[in-house]
C-alpha cells in the first residue's frame, strides 16, 4: 500500500500501527522520528524501522505516509516541519492517531495560515486502542482488531486521502467510522477522558492517604478494575486533558452533579432511589458489556466465501418441489417447544435462517430432534425454557430474532440475541418499543436501533392495544406472541394485510385468536397443545421459478405442493397482471394451510403499476419481479414498497445496482423504483458481476435473469442462498440453468 511509511513518535500506538503493516504486508519500509534516541536504537535492533532520527525533514524524501503518533500538545512543531515539506514539494499523505481532534486539527489550519500551504491530504485519526502499557517493545501488530478508528475529516480533506487512510486501518483490522471532530472530542470526554481523569485522582488521593499501604494492600478487586488505566502515560494524559479542556469541564461538571446527587440519596437513606439508581446502572452495564463482547466475527466476518458463475440458457421446465416455507418453519419451532407434548413436523426448511430458530430453542433447553425435514419437538410448556448459557445467533434471520424478542421478553431469565452483518444492520426497535409499552425490557444495543438485542427477564407484561405503523407480520407475530403470556388482552392492528401464518398456526396448537377487521387479538395464560405441521413448499421460493419459466424462451414448470395462502399470493396476482400463463392445481388444505401445485409458461410480460395493497403479500418477491419487469414490454412502476429497504439489504437500492450493472435502465424511488422494461428481445441483461450484500433473494434473482442474459453473470457472496434455499442450484441447474457453484459449498 506504502512504499515509504515515516512514523512520528515511537510509542505504544505507533509502533503497533508499525508492526502491523510490516506483518500484513502495507509496506516494507518504515522509518521513524523520535526525540528519544533509545526508542530508535531499539526500533532498529528489532527490525521494525529501516532508518531513525530525531530530525524529522532528513526522514522524509519517498515518503508517501506520515504518521504523527505524538503527546497531542506536541503536534505544532511537527505540522510547522511538514508545512515547510510540502513548501517544497513533499505531497505524501498525513494521518495522525492523536486522542483530540480539534486541537489537531487546530494545529494544522495555524500552520496553513502561517506557511500558505494546504494540508488537504491531513486526515486526522484516532484509534481506540490504547492501553495503560507504553513504547516500543510494548507493541502489538493485534492492537487495532475489532477497534474502533475514528476518522474527522474538515471540509478541506481530499476524500481520496481518507479512502486510502479508511483502507489502511481496515487493513489492520479496525473498523472505521466518520465523525466531526467536536462530536469526537466530546463524546471521548465522557467515555475516555473522564474515566481516565477519575481514576488517576482516585489513585492519586488514596496513595497521599496517611493510611495508604493498608489501603493498596487491603484493595479488592473493584479498587484494582477500577484504577487499571491510572498506569497510562502521565505526559500523553496532561496534554489531553489541556487538549480538550472544555469537552473534559463539562463532563466534570456533569459527573459533579450526579455524585452530589447520589450523595444526597445516601444522607437522605432513600433506599428505593438508590436501588432505582444501581438497578439502572447495572442494566446499562450489562448493555454495555452485551455491545462490546459482541461475536466479533459476526461484526467484521465480510469475507465472500461462495460465487455462482452463470452462462446464459433458454430453457427452463420441468416437475419441482421448492425447499419448505421458511414463515411456517420458524413457527413450527417456536409454538412446537412452547407447546405441552410432541410436534411431529414434516417438509420443514432445512435453510439456516430455520436452523438458527431451531438451535436457539435447543440452546433454551428443548429437545428438538431432527433427521432432514422431518423435526420432533418435545415441548416444555410455556414456562419450561431454560436461559441460555451465551447470546443466542440468529445468523441472517430477521424474523427469527423479532419472534423471538417476543418469546424472550416474557421469560424468567435475560438473553441476548446477536446475529450476522447483515442482520447487524436491521432495525429491532420496530418490536422493542411496543414490547416496552408492555412492560417488557429490551434494549437494542447496536448504532441504530439494531442487534444485539439484550433482554431482561422477569418482567411482568400487560396487554396493549398496538396500532403497527407499518405492515409488518414480524411484528405483528412478536407481539401477539408476548401476548401469550401478558396479563389481559393484547390487540395488534395492521395497516395492511400481512401474512397470517402465526395466527393460523397458533388457532392449530388450540390457542384462541380473535379476528375483527385488521384488529387481531389474544388473551394471554392459556396453553399451546401440541400437533403435528406438514409445511408446504414457499411461495417464496417457488417465485424464482415462477419468474425463470415466465421469462425463459422454452418455459414450463411446474411447481408442486406449494403454500397458497391467500396472504402471501401477492406473487401471482402480480404476475397475472403482467400477463403471466399461470394456473393452479390440486388445491386443497394441508395443516390449516391453502396449498397447490403452480404451473407457470413462457410468457410475453407487459409493464404496469404495481397495485400498492398488493406490497405487503408479495414483499419477498419484489427482487425476482423487478427481473421479470426488465423483461416485460414498457415501464413497471413500484410505490408504498419503503420496507424493502430494511430487508436483508436495502432491496431496492441493491436490485438498481445490479440491474444497471446489467444494463437495465431503472430509477430509485423513495417507496419504490421504476423499471424500464426491454421487452420481447432475447437479450435484456449482458453479463457482468453482483454484489449479493448478505441477501439471499438478491442472489436468485439475478441466477434467474441468466434466462435472457447474452453473457456470463457473476454473483459473489452467494453462500446466503442457504438461508432460504439450501437446495437452489442443483434445482435451477436441473430445469436448466447453467449455473457453476464456486468456493465452499
Ligand atoms: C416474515 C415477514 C416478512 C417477510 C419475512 C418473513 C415472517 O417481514 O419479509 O421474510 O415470517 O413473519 P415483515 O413482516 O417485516 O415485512
Amino acid at each position: 500500500m506504502f512504499q515509504k511509511v515515516c512514523i512520528v513518535g515511537l510509542g505504544l500506538i505507533g509502533a503497533s500501527l508499525a508492526q502491523a503493516m510490516l506483518d500484513r504486508r502495507l509496506t516494507d519500509h518504515i522509518v521513524a522520528c523520535d526525540f528519544n534516541q533509545n526508542s530508535l536504537d531499539t526500533a532498529l535492533e528489532i527490525g521494525l524501522i529501516k532508518h531513525g532520527s530525531t530530525d524529522l525533514v532528513s526522514l522524509l524524501t519517498d515518503c508517501d505516509l506520515v504518521v504523527i503518533s505524538v503527546p497531542v500538545k506536541a503536534v505544532l512543531p511537527i505540522f510547522r516541519t511538514l508545512g515547510g515539506a510540502i513548501k517544497d514539494g513533499f505531497t505524501g499523505l498525513i494521518t495522525d492517531v492523536c486522542s483530540t481532534k480539534v486541537n489537531v486539527i487546530d494545529a494544522s489550519l495555524q500552520i496553513e495560515r502561517e506557511l500558505g500551504v494546504s494540508f488537504a491530504n491531513f486526515v486526522p485519526a484516532h484509534p481506540i486502542a490504547g492501553a495503560e502499557n507504553s513504547g516500543v517493545l510494548a507493541r502489538k501488530a493485534d492492537l487495532f482488531v475489532a477497534h474502533q478508528l475514528i476518522i474527522c475529516p474538515n471540509k478541506t480533506t481530499n476524500p481520496n486521502a481518507v479512502k486510502k487512510i479508511t483502507e489502511l486501518w481496515q487493513n489492520v483490522g479496525a473498523s472505521v467510522t466518520t465523525m466531526t471532530a467536536e462530536r469526537h472530542d466530546s463524546v471521548l470526554a465522557h467515555t475516555s477522558h473522564l474515566p481516565h481523569l477519575l481514576a488517576f485522582n482516585l489513585v492519586n488521593q488514596f496513595s497521599h492517604h496517611n493510611d495508604n499501604m493498608d489501603i493498596f494492600r487491603f484493595a479488592g478487586g473493584g479498587f484494582r478494575d477500577f484504577s487499571r488505566i491510572a498506569g497510562s502515560d502521565p505526559t500523553m494524559w496532561h496534554d489531553i486533558f489541556l487538549a480538550n479542556k472544555t469537552a473534559i469541564l463539562h463532563a466534570i461538571d456533569d459527573y459533579e452533579k450526579h455524585l452530589n446527587d447520589f450523595k444526597q440519596l445516601i444522607i437522605n437513606e432513600n433506599s428505593e432511589k438508590i436501588i432505582a439508581k444501581l438497578t439502572d446502572a447495572r442494566h446499562a452495564r450489562r448493555h454495555f458489556g452485551h455491545m462490546l463482547n459482541q461475536n466479533k466475527s459476526t461484526q467484521t466476518d465480510n469475507t465472500m466465501k461462495q460465487t455462482y458463475i452463470i452462462k446464459p440458457a433458454h430453457k427452463f421446465t420441468g416437475t419441482h418441489t421448492v425447499a419448505g416455507d421458511k414463515s411456517i418453519s420458524h413457527r413450527s419451532i417456536m409454538f412446537g417447544s412452547l407447546a405441552k407434548g410432541v410436534t411431529t413436523v414434516t417438509g420443514f426448511l432445512e435453510g439456516e435462517d430455520a436452523l438458527s430458530t431451531l438451535q436457539a430453542f435447543r440452546d433454551m433447553g428443548v429437545n428438538i430432534e431432527r433427521n432432514g425435514d422431518k423435526v420432533v419437538i418435545h415441548g416444555v410448556g410455556m414456562n419450561g425454557l431454560k436461559a441460555p448459557t451465551k447470546p443466542l445467533d440468529m445468523g441472517n434471520s430477521g424474523t427469527s430474532m423479532r419472534l423471538l424478542a417476543g418469546i424472550l421478553s416474557a421469560q424468567g431469565f435475560d438473553s441476548v440475541m446477536i446475529g450476522d452483518p447483515s442482520l447487524s444492520k436491521r432495525p429491532m426497535e420496530r418490536v422493542a418499543k411496543p414490547l416496552r409499552e408492555m412492560g417488557a425490557k429490551v434494549q437494542t444495543t447496536g448504532e441504530k436501533g439494531t442487534p444485539p438485542v439484550s433482554i431482561t427477564g422477569n418482567q411482568p407484561l400487560q396487554g396493549i392495544t398496538y396500532n403497527m405503523p407499518m405492515a409488518s407480520a414480524q411484528v405483528k407475530s412478536c407481539l401477539l406472541i408476548a401476548g401469550l403470556w401478558a396479563n389481559g388482552k393484547t390487540t395488534v392492528t395492521e395497516p395492511e394485510v400481512t401474512r397470517d401464518h402465526t395466527e393460523r398456526m397458533l388457532t392449530a396448537f388450540g390457542y384462541k385468536v380473535e379476528k375483527n377487521g385488521n384488529e387481531i387479538s389474544v388473551i394471554g395464560g392459556g396453553e399451546l397443545t401440541a400437533c403435528d405441521i406438514a409445511v408446504p413448499a414457499d411461495i417464496s421460493s417457488a417465485a424464482f421459478f415462477m419468474v425463470a419459466a415466465a421469462i425463459a424462451k422454452d418455459g414450463d414448470v411446474t411447481l408442486s405442493k406449494v403454500g397458497i395462502n391467500p396472504t402471501r399470493t401477492g406473487v401471482i396476482d402480480i404476475l397475472k397482471l403482467m400477463g403471466a400463463d399461470i394456473t393452479l392445481a390440486n388445491e386443497t388444505i394441508v395443516g390449516g394451510e391453502p396449498v397447490a401445485d403452480i404451473i407457470v409458461k413462457s410468457s410475453k410480460l407487459k409493464g404496469i403499476e404495481i397495485p400498492e395493497h398488493l406490497v405487503p403479500l408479495a414483499i419477498d418477491e419484489f427482487p425476482v419481479l423487478f427481473v421479470a419487469s426488465a423483461c416485460a414490454t414498457g415501464k413497471t412502476v413500484l410505490h408504498g414498497a419503503e420496507e424493502l429497504r430494511v430487508k436483508e439489504s436495502d432491496r431496492i437500492q441493491v436490485m438498481a445496482d445490479g440491474l444497471k450493472v446489467l444494463g437495465v435502465d431503472c430509477t430509485v424511488l423513495d417507496d419504490g423504483i421504476e423499471i424500464i422494461g426491454k421487452g420481447d428481445v432475447d437479450n435484456v441483461f449482458g453479463g457482468g458481476e453482483i454484489e449479493c450484500h448478505h441477501d439471499h433473494r438478491i442472489a436468485m434473482s439475478f441466477t434467474v435473469a441468466s434466462l435472457r442474459a447474452s453473457d456470463t453473470i457473476t454473483i459473489h457472496g452467494t453462500e446466503t442462498v442457504n438461508t432460504s434455499f439450501p437446495n437452489f442450484a442443483g434445482l435451477v441447474n436441473g430445469a436448466g440453468l447453467n449455473v457453476d457453484v464456486v468456493g465452499e459449498i
